[in-house]
This record gives C-alpha cells, sequence and structure tokens, in this order.
C-alpha cells in the first residue's frame, strides 16, 4: 500500500478504475473543457446544468444530517455541516474537519453531489463533525479570495461555535484541515494565515490532510510532460486554470501556486501543524506535490507522505476504488494520533 518515498511509479497500463469511475472522470472533463472559455471566463450555465447538486438535508441519511451556515451573504460565503447522528460510544468530543473542494479554483461547490457525498462518508467513518467551506471561484474571484475565505471560516467557528449546539458537538481544539486537488492548495495557505493571525478563543489546528493538492510552477515536471494520458489533469487545462487564479501579471512562480519555489523567501509560521500528504501515482501533478511535502520536511515540518502508486488524480472521491478505502484508514489513523488528548 502506501510508502513513503520511492521512485516514481508509472503504470503501465490505465489503472484498474471502475466504470462508474471512468464514465464519471470523463463527463467531468468533458464537461470542464467545454466550459472553460478562450477568453478566459467559465460558462457558469453550462455549467450550473452540468454539477448536479444536493441541498442540506437535517434527517440524517447514511447515519449523517447536514446544516449550511451563512458566513457572510454580501459575498455568498457559507459552509455546510456535516454532523454523525450517532455520537461516539465513548461520548468522547469528535474532531472538527474544515473541509475545500477541488475543481481547479473555478468549479464546484459544497452542494456538489460527489463532495456532498465525500463529507458525509468522512463524518461518519472517521468519526467526525465535517464543515465543508464553499468558497469564491475563479476567475470572477481571483487569489486570494478562496484563502480570506476559508480563514473568516474559522473565525466564524471560533467565535460562534459555542452559540450551536451543533457546532458545539466538536471540539475546535482539535480542527483538522482536510481539501483535495485546489482544496489541498487552499489548506496549505489557509494553515499558514491560521498560524500567522492569533487571537484564537479555543480553535487550533491539530493537522493537515493534503491530497493531491494542486500546485505547479513555470517548470515543467517529469510528470506533467510524461502522463498525458490521464484523466481530468493536463498541461494545458492546468495552464488555464492557474491564469484564471493568479492575480493579474503573475506567472506560476507566484507563491500561491509555486509554493517553495523562487518567490518564496519567507520560513513557514511557527505554529504551522503537522500535515499528512497524499500522492497519486497516476497524478500529472505528483512531482509538485513531492516537493511540496519535501519543502515542509526541509523547514522543520512533521510529514506523513502517503502514495499510492496507480491511483489517479481524485480517486479517492470513488468509493469503490481499493485505494480510497485504504486512504480512508490511514487519514482516520493520522486524526486519532494528532487530535487533542491523544497520546500521539
Ligand atoms: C467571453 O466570451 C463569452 C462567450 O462568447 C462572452 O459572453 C463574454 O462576454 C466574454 N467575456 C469577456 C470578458 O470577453
Ligand atoms: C517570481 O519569480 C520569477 C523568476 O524569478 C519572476 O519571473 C516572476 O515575475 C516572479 N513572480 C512574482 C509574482 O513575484
Amino acid at each position: 500500500m502506501a510508502s513513503s518515498s520511492s521512485s516514481s511509479v508509472v503504470p503501465a497500463k490505465a489503472p484498474s478504475m471502475s466504470w462508474t469511475a471512468r464514465i464519471a472522470m470523463a463527463i467531468l472533463t468533458a464537461a470542464t473543457d467545454l466550459a472553460c472559455r478562450r477568453n478566459g471566463t467559465v460558462n457558469r450555465r453550462l455549467l450550473s446544468v452540468l454539477d448536479d447538486s444536493v441541498p442540506a438535508n437535517p434527517t440524517p441519511s447514511r447515519g449523517v444530517r447536514t446544516v449550511d451556515f451563512t458566513v457572510d451573504a454580501s459575498r455568498g460565503l457559507w459552509f455546510r455541516l456535516f454532523i454523525p447522528s450517532t455520537p461516539p460510544a465513548d461520548s468522547s468530543p469528535l474532531p472538527m474537519v474544515v473541509f475545500f473542494h477541488g475543481g481547479g479554483f473555478a468549479f464546484l461547490s459544497a452542494a456538489s453531489r460527489a463532495y456532498d457525498a465525500v463529507c458525509r462518508r468522512f463524518a461518519r467513518k472517521l468519526p467526525a463533525v465535517v464543515a465543508s467551506v464553499n468558497y469564491r471561484l475563479a476567475p470572477e474571484h481571483k487569489c486570494p479570495a478562496p484563502y480570506a475565505d476559508g480563514l473568516d471560516v474559522l473565525r466564524f467557528l471560533d467565535e460562534n461555535g459555542g452559540g450551536s449546539p451543533d457546532i458545539a458537538l466538536a471540539d475546535l481544539s482539535s480542527t483538522f484541515l482536510v481539501g483535495d486537488s485546489a482544496g489541498g492548495n487552499i489548506v496549505h495557505h489557509v494553515a499558514r494565515r491560521w498560524a500567522g493571525a492569533g487571537g484564537w478563543k479555543s480553535l487550533k489546528l491539530a493537522g493537515l490532510v493534503v491530497i493531491q493538492p494542486y500546485f505547479g510552477g513555470e517548470e515543467r515536471t517529469e510528470s506533467e510532460l510524461r502522463l498525458t494520458k490521464a484523466p481530468l489533469v493536463s498541461v494545458p487545462r492546468t495552464d488555464w486554470l492557474w491564469r484564471a487564479f493568479l492575480p493579474e501579471g503573475a506567472d506560476r512562480d507566484h507563491e500561491a501556486c509555486n509554493v517553495f519555489g523562487p518567490n518564496d523567501t519567507k520560513e513557514l509560521e511557527e505554529g504551522y501543524p503537522p500535515a499528512m500528504v497524499v500522492v497519486g501515482g497516476w497524478d500529472p501533478l505528483k512531482d509538485w506535490q513531492r516537493r511540496y511535502a519535501e519543502g515542509l520536511r526541509r523547514r522543520g515540518k512533521e510529514v506523513r507522505l502517503v502514495e499510492y502508486g496507480e491511483a489517479p488524480h481524485a480517486f479517492y472521491v470513488f468509493p469503490d476504488s481499493k485505494e480510497g478505502g485504504i486512504f480512508l484508514e490511514e487519514m482516520k489513523d493520522f486524526i486519532h494520533s494528532h487530535a487533542h488528548g491523544s497520546n500521539h
């Protein structure tokens, strides 16, 4: 299963993915290609037809109920809270997971059916209270909008947590940031802002789970050049998305993208928490992801690097993949060993 370091594993043929996963990935790839216009805008009307959304549901379904919280209506900032309907047998408080969905900073939402299902699964299986952040999207809202939104959700939880019996089910001193793809990138930047901000009442970041994060740079890495047949991610797509997200005039060596690249001069903040970094062998972004883990290590941070040899980008969204099941166990172990009061 997972190894902490290995040379690049490139599967000779397409990894074994279920037909449902293949079809879902093909549809998502085609839909995003159609929605990304040449003039740099996104066809939101087309996406709203293709992105299947589900409302919050106060009636427990698959052991979890959901409630939406508005943080700032003026910019459409809200999060969906996933609450396990059966509390743990030993009545220990649940960790708080603040989740950031993927979608290249430009697509999907906290209400997208696939991410609603992912968060429901996390809430039930970890178990944890999960807050899935509906951050603003590019190109309408560029860098650093989602980082600011993420930090504001942490502030909201810290300040209003006591007033909501649902949020109060979580132990905010065991808060974990979790995200995949662009959400993984957001996790890193929100963690830095949290550590730099101060003035927190009870919210403490106990760890980060950074799943196949979307990082990049001007350089083309070996995996970007070689894995041209992988689903979802390709160099033309990621270039388009970086242009949509990065500030006008910035190139991909901007520190939002190339986090430990030429424009990074700062050390990481003192309180930057331990991280679990997840890499898939069939993901063109894997070289950037390994460099990220290496960069954290060089800065003295604790890193658990987990690699799945044949996994494509977004593999864990599909619960029937073998690696998806193994990943969930690994994440559970990481959270339990870093939660407040664990004898880690
Ligand atoms: C981009 O193209 C779309 C569709 O052709 C058009 O509606 C939109 O106004 C254009 N936007 C800009 C900024 O050029
Ligand atoms: C980052 O560094 C590169 C190369 O040193 C430079 O070309 C680029 O303009 C810089 N970008 C920013 C945002 O500072």
